[in-house]
């Protein structure tokens, strides 16, 4: 399988959305990533339903929630309205997460724990079996274009042997200062799924940015 591609719109251009949307259809994008944050669980803000809401009338590239706010299973319901195919919630955020993924996944969508760059993934031993992904944040979430932190590529290493030994299919998608020397360096070590903003949408060619980063 290539490499999967989710551009975060984190550092798309809020003033021309539909501009960066049209790229990215027009781009080698598999899904697109939607960073969601609440200002309690990471100290900033983003972007709401108003917006999210209006996105599949635009692309048809799979849509892709990170939700770092607390008590996320509060939108499940909605967030399923929106046509969202992944809800990536924090473990760190859910204290009843076996839960939390049952109820993602009874809404239809497809359920990835998120785990912060100081959490181990031996914690995800006992719910590994029941989720479809497991997001790795490579910088502490919150905010785009931040430095890569290197240990992630050991933990990409563990979680590659931890899922092939019990669960083959669940996917491995790191998000945070990929480019593509640290993006080639994390399908090396295992992972499938690499979300990048700052690399993507800051560079001059976008669409070309994208096809290299699927080349990896
Ligand atoms: C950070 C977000 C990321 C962010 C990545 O909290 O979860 O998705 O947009 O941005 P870059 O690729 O610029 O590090
Ligand atoms: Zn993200």
């Amino acid at each position: 399988m290539s490499t999967l591609i989710a551009p975060s719109l984190l550092s798309a251009n809020f003033l021309n959305l539909e501009e960066d949307i049209e790229m990215l259809n027009r781009s080698e994008a598999d899904w697109i990533h939607l960073d969601i944050m609440d200002g309690v669980f990471v100290p900033n803000i983003s972007f709401g339903f108003p917006i999210i809401k209006r996105l599949k009338e635009k692309t048809d590239k799979l849509l892709d929630a990170h939700l770092m706010i607390v008590q996320p299973e509060k939108f499940i319901d909605e967030i399923a309205g929106c046509g969202v195919r992944t809800m990536n919630v924090h473990y760190e955020a859910c204290t009843h997460l076996h839960r939390v993924v049952h109820a993602i996944k009874d809404k239809g969508m497809q359920a990835a724990v998120t785990l912060n760059p100081h959490t181990p993934v031996a914690l995800l031993e006992d719910i590994l079996l029941d989720v479809d992904m497991v997001l790795l944040m490579s910088v502490n979430p919150g905010f785009g274009g931040q430095r890569f932190i290197e240990n992630t590529l050991a933990k990409v290493s563990r979680l590659k042997e931890m899922i092939l030994r019990k669960k083959p299919s669940v996917l491995i998608q790191v998000d945070g200062g990929v480019n593509l020397e640290t993006g080639k360096q994390l399908v090396d070590a295992g992972a499938d799924v690499l979300v990048a903003g700052s690399f993507i949408f800051n560079s001059d060619n976008p669409v070309e940015t994208i096809h290299r980063l699927k080349q990896l």
